[in-house]
């Protein structure tokens, strides 16, 4: 998978990118990523990339220009004047706006954009971008929550992480993202390591006992009690088993939870 980031400070991706998973998926090929400075497309002597708003209100916006040159630079395109969108059924790769007024970047979203071979991510700056950049440039708009960072860079690292793990071979162990919270809906089990006992504090017997189905069950129904507990709202979107809903009948019927989540 290839990752064009546009933004107005590279440098902030410097380490980000170079250590761990992402280094080693970049490593072997499995991750392109390249920073392009939007004030490298901005026309003028001074590359001018911000500008005050029309009609005022204060901050700055950052201009069309530098962005729709960076873009027909990077793919050596003409943007037709309806907009990019129809170079998207094309063939050409999504353009995607990071900004808190965008939908929320979930683990099923990273699946749908997972498909792409390649994605241009625009890092919002200050009070944001031209909206004509978003009508016509733009094709999806993505928030990693809802708060304010001071710009999309951020936002763009997580978005290259999330997707980095769903390509295949970038994980040694295939299981290792089925299992992950939000996967399959649901939170993540708890998980334990040696020593077994660590000052005074115990590991759940059923880990030690060698009892595949029923580790499998306690896992499964640690995971249901979880996130019944911590996120509910996940529930309703959950894949889940009449032996999930029972179980979660139980957890809700019973005052006292022996289950810990
Ligand atoms: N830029 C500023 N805040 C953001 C957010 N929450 N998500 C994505 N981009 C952002």
């Amino acid at each position: 998978m290839r990752f064009d980031i546009l933004t107005l400070f590279p440098e902030m991706f410097a380490g980000v990118f170079d250590a761990t998973i992402i280094g080693r998926a970049r490593e072997m090929g499995h991750v392109e990523i390249v920073l392009r400075n939007i004030r490298d497309y901005a026309p003028g002597k001074h590359h001018v990339t911000d500008d005050t708003p029309y009609g005022g209100g204060g901050g700055m916006i950052m201009k069309p220009e530098p962005i729709f040159n960076a873009v027909e630079a990077i793919l050596g395109i003409e943007i037709p004047p309806d907009g990019y969108r129809s170079l998207l059924q094309q063939g050409y790769p999504p353009i995607i706006l990071l900004t808190p007024q965008g939908r929320l970047l979930k683990q099923a979203v990273a699946r749908e954009l997972a498909v792409h071979e390649r994605l241009l991510l625009l890092c919002g700056r200050y009070e944001g971008v031209d909206e004509r950049v978003c009508q016509f440039l733009v094709t999806d708009e993505l928030s990693i929550g809802d708060y304010v960072l001071s710009g999309g860079e951020i936002a763009a690292m997580v978005l290259v992480d999330v997707l980095t793990r769903l390509i295949p071979g970038v994980l040694g162990d295939p299981e290792a993202t089925a299992n992950d919270s939000h996967s399959a809906g649901l939170l993540e089990y708890p998980h334990y390591t040696r020593p077994a006992n660590y000052r005074g504090q115990t590991v759940p017997d059923i880990l030690l006992s060698g009892h595949h189905a029923k580790l499998t069950e306690w896992r499964r129904q640690q995971s249901l009690a979880r996130t019944l507990a911590r996120r509910p709202d996940l529930l309703a979107e959950a894949e889940l088993s009449e032996v999930d809903r029972k179980y979660l009948a139980t957890l809700q019927d019973s005052s006292e939870d022996e289950v810990t989540p």
